[in-house]
C-alpha cells in the first residue's frame, strides 16, 4: 500500500505536542530530509503545536507531502479556533510575548522553514502554515 500523502491530528495536550514532534520526525525521515532539516521542521512543529495549545486552546496539525517543480516538501498547518492574533507583526518580533514565553516561537519557526504564512482573525482563530522543501 502506498503511504498516505496527507493527514491530520488533534493537538490538545502536552502529550499531543510530543506526538506531533514524533509524527513530523517520521514524515521527514520518510522523505529522507537531512538530519539538520528534520530537526528544523520538528522544532518549528513543536513551537507551533505549543502555541496552538497554550494560546489557541488546542487545535489541529494537518500535514501534506507536496510536489512542485520537481521538488518534494512537507507542508504543515496548525489551526486553532482561539482568540486570534491582534498584531501579527508584533507577534513575529523576536522576544515579544504576551505571556511568560521567550517570544521566540513564531519568529524562530519562520527562520527554520522555507515558506511561512499566518492567517488569523480576531475572535475566530489562527492558522500557521509552514513548508520545508527537500
Ligand atoms: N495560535 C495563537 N493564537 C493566539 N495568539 C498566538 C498564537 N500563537 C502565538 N500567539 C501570540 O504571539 C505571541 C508570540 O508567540 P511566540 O510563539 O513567538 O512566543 P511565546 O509563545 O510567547 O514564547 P515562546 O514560544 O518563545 O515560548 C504569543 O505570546 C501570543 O500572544
Ligand atoms: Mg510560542
Amino acid at each position: 500500500m502506498a503511504p498516505a500523502l496527507s493527514g491530520s491530528m488533534l493537538v490538545l495536550t502536552e502529550q499531543d505536542i510530543v506526538m506531533s514532534r514524533q509524527l513530523v520526525r517520521k514524515l521527514t525521515q520518510e522523505l529522507k530530509f537531512s538530519l539538520v532539516d528534520q530537526t528544523k521542521m520538528i522544532t518549528a512543529a513543536s513551537e507551533l503545536s505549543r502555541n496552538a495549545v497554550v494560546y489557541g486552546g488546542g487545535g489541529e496539525m494537518r500535514w501534506e507531502i507536496v510536489n512542485q517543480g520537481g521538488r518534494t516538501g512537507l507542508r504543515l498547518a496548525f489551526e486553532d479556533k482561539g482568540p486570534g492574533i491582534a498584531d501579527v507583526d508584533l507577534a513575529l518580533r523576536d522576544g515579544w510575548t504576551s505571556g511568560k514565553g521567550l517570544g521566540m516561537g513564531l519568529s524562530g519557526s519562520k527562520r527554520l522553514v522555507n515558506d511561512f504564512e499566518i492567517k488569523t482573525v480576531l475572535g475566530e482563530g489562527t492558522c500557521v502554515t509552514i513548508t520545508r522543501w527537500k
